[in-house]
């Protein structure tokens, strides 16, 4: 009786919140259509567009200043939409923000007749990266290897909150596009190589940055991005082609999406490469068949930065720059991100006065444009919230990004357990990495590029600085090496420390870049680096190598004598604290690889390769070897201090039938002396299929913690479509058949019945 009443309780709440949700939109509804109606073509153009700050900023000038004639221009003549700024080339100040704001909306609801507001929006991309002395968290790639949704939803919840405070309400992030090419500039901005591991995390930061309610002072609106296959450039280069079967697009790169729009994501951004010769900004099929169409996105589609005009001169698939802005807002454009002039509004509004485009057309995207302003309550309140302003900064944040940056370290070796290393030993911190801010928090850290120490925190730690916290100034030596492309500053010196030490922390990587500056024509770590590796290894000192790389650069050569190998990724402005906490063993290290570490050059595979990728004809014709896919370390590996075993992989069933459900479950007992978490990956293996099939995939996943002695049973239920795949004519399906179910190194069968 009492669990009835209960259930008829929430079912009124249910109605309620439904019915309340319901008037919101519609009274949205309702004031949208009533300013649409008002709207000049001119202004619903203006809607439409989206400049760099820097277009009306005084070059040069600190605090910043803004142009006011300029401005005026930008809100008052051509009636701009939006704002962003990637072009400032440096974080501000919140006073400084408060500045940037109050002047534009001042202005907008001084001098235009809708008063509008100005709907800015921002890279906030692993922490509120334009503003000075908010929170960096690791890299998405560094969170991939925690597979812990809880810990990105937290930490994109900060995001939002920290954006918010510095008057933004709208963040390009998160990242989609899923890492399946190890060249790629871009691979630190993604979760990981595998769809579904994107998915869950990629939902997780979008519940966390809109929160319940757009319009509180805590929430921004998420841009899902990069729509699509941005991150498969056949060459690895960044913004460059990529070429794929439409089935592959769709297994591989159109999941994290569709899981994206059912999270609520308000906006996406296009990708600004190609895929099978079409560029995304042109790409009707894509954004308006596949994306509105069958995902059912209903938000705002922005360009990416300066890429409708890019169509004409890059791409060419448009005559003139008029054809181009044509083609985008036919293929389902809604905001142009023009960059910094007004060549988008001109061409639009010829178009739709000479009939090119219809009214109708631009009023949809103006629409979704206006409702987005409402929902994040701009029309309530444009200026920078008093509310909001509390909610940065906290000292908890920093301890998030330290609990993140901890589970995200990935010990990937440890010969005779070397590590931990006991406080007392005398460490020489070596290496480009040693003392570099800039090395553990990658691209989009205060600036673009993120490689300007100087606007990071006074109080954030390198390396070097960490190790000196955790063991004393006195125990510890600092050496350079050499710089990060190799060139050696003081090797000698280097070498010659070694010998008055116990150990060598070793700290070898990559320095902060973004997108095509960062990207690369060889995949090995640079020679130099290698070489001071070798010149250290020959001391005869333990060394312990501490990678500090926004993507897996190939380290062969310098594997064999490391002790231990810890790869940190660009973990965060707590990332210096949380590599010495797993040195020194204040941390057990639980981090799983999110990419498949490459080994050599010529070898590039995911983990969810096919027998066929392996197999490898050797002495007689016809005797096959099954070992050429070879990676340096596989998807999920990652050590611990402490030991797991599983056993007891059970199905509830033999057979899954139609859309019923099986409960996989298996024992995991800690088998080792310390408290330790571990990660439970789920994998299947389709064994006949019309389509050949990847030897495993990702389909579930659960983090557990243990202590020494203890067994947890993790259960996980399957329905065919836990099991399905996108066939040879492009629909998602779960063919009869016999299926293995893998986790760990245990593997249990069942058959799928229709
Ligand atoms: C990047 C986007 C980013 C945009 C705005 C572009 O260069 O590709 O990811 O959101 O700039 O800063």
């Amino acid at each position: 009786m009492k669990h009835y009443l209960s259930s008829l309780c929430f079912l009124f709440l249910f109605f309620l919140s439904a019915n309340l949700q319901a008037q919101t939109t519609a009274n949205y509804d309702k004031e949208v259509e009533a300013l649409l109606a008002k709207m000049t073509i001119e202004e619903k153009v203006g809607q439409m567009v989206q400049l760099d700050l820097l277009t009306v900023a005084i070059p040069g000038k600190s605090p910043i200043q803004l142009d006011i004639p300029k401005l005026r221009e930008a809100l008052v003549t051509y009636k701009i939409s939006s704002f962003i700024n990637n072009g400032l080339g440096r974080a501000l100040s919140l006073d400084e923000w408060r500045y940037v704001n109050k002047t534009i909306q001042d202005i907008i609801m001084k001098e235009t007749p809708r008063k509008i507001p100005l709907l800015y929006g921002i890279d906030a991309i692993h922490g509120t990266t334009f503003t000075l002395e908010a929170t960096l968290f690791p890299q998405s790639i560094a969170l991939g290897a925690t597979r812990n949704p809880e810990l990105v939803h937290r930490a994109a919840e900060i995001t939002a909150m920290e954006t918010r405070a510095s008057g933004h309400r709208w963040n390009f992030s998160p990242v989609l596009d899923v890492a399946r090419q190890p060249l790629w500039a871009r691979l630190p901005e993604s979760y990981g190589e595998d769809p579904y591991l994107v998915s869950i995390l990629g939902a997780a930061a979008i519940r966390g940055m809109q929160g319940k309610d757009l319009g509180a002072p805590t929430a921004v609106a998420a841009c899902m991005k990069h729509f699509m296959a941005y991150s498969f450039p056949f060459n690895g280069k960044d913004r460059s082609p990529a070429l794929m079967p439409e089935y592959y697009l769709r297994e591989y790169f159109l999941p994290p999406f569709r899981a994206a729009v059912k999270a609520g994501a308000r906006t996406l951004m296009v990708n600004s490469g190609e895929v099978n010769g079409v560029p995304l900004h042109g790409n009707k099929y894509l954004l308006t068949t596949v994306l509105r169409g069958e995902l059912g996105f209903q938000g705002i589609i922005v360009s990416d930065y300066g890429d409708i005009i890019r169509l004409h001169t890059w791409q060419g698939i448009a005559e003139t720059p008029k054809e181009a802005v044509r083609v985008a807002v036919d293929a389902g454009l809604d905001m142009s991100m023009v960059p910094t002039d007004y060549s988008f509004n001109t061409l639009l509004t010829e178009l739709v006065k000479e009939g090119k485009v219809a009214e109708k057309r631009i009023d949809e995207s103006v629409r979704r444009i206006l409702k987005l302003k409402y929902e994040t309550g701009l029309f309530k309140n444009p200026y920078l919230e008093k509310e909001a302003l509390k909610n940065f900064g906290k000292p908890e944040y920093r301890q998030t990004a330290l609990d993140a940056a901890n589970e995200v370290m990935t010990l990937l070796k440890n010969t005779d357990n070397t590590l931990p290393l006991a406080k007392d030993r005398k460490v020489l911190v070596v290496g480009p990495g040693a003392n570099s801010i800039t090395t553990l928090n990658g691209c989009w850290s205060y600036t673009w590029q993120g490689n300007e120490p100087q606007w990071y925190p006074k109080n954030a730690l390198t390396i070097a600085g960490a190790v000196r916290e955790k063991i004393g100034a006195a125990q510890v030596t600092y050496r350079q090496g050499v710089d990060f492309s190799g060139k050696a500053i003081d090797v000698d010196q280097a070498v010659a420390d070694a010998q008055n030490v116990d150990v060598v922390l070793l700290c070898l990587g990559e320095d902060a870049y973004a997108e095509t500056p960062g990207d690369i024509n060889e995949l090995d770590l640079p020679v130099g680096q290698q070489e001071l590796a070798k010149k250290l290894y020959a001391t005869g000192k333990t060394v312990i190598l501490v990678l500090t790389e926004g993507r897996g650069r190939i380290i062969r050569e310098i594997e064999p004598q490391a002790k231990g190998i810890l790869l940190a990724y660009w973990p965060g402005i707590e990332g210096a604290r949380a590599i010495a906490n797993v040195i020194f063993g204040d941390v057990n290290p639980s981090g799983k690889l999110p990419y498949t570490y490459t080994q050599h050059s010529g070898n590039l595979l995911t983990y969810d390769r096919k027998l066929t990728n392996k197999l490898n004809e050797i002495s007689a014709p016809g005797e096959f070897k099954i070992d050429t896919f070879g990676p340096q370390y596989e998807f999920g590996y990652g050590l611990s201090y402490t030991t797991f075993d599983f056993k007891n992989l059970k199905l509830s069933a033999p057979t899954l039938k139609g859309s019923g459900k099986i409960l996989v479950s298996i024992e995991v007992t800690n088998t080792g002396k310390r408290e330790g978490k571990e990660v439970v990956e789920l994998y299947s293996h389709d064994l006949f299929a019309s389509l050949t099939q990847p030897l495993r995939r990702l389909r579930a996943f659960k983090k557990i913690n243990l202590k020494p002695g203890e067994t947890s049973t993790v259960g996980f239920e399957i329905t065919k479509d836990d099991l399905a795949f996108v066939n040879g004519v492009n629909q998602t399906v779960t063919e009869p058949g016999d299926f293995e179910i893998i986790i760990g190194q245990l593997k249990a069968n069942v058959r799928y019945a229709e």
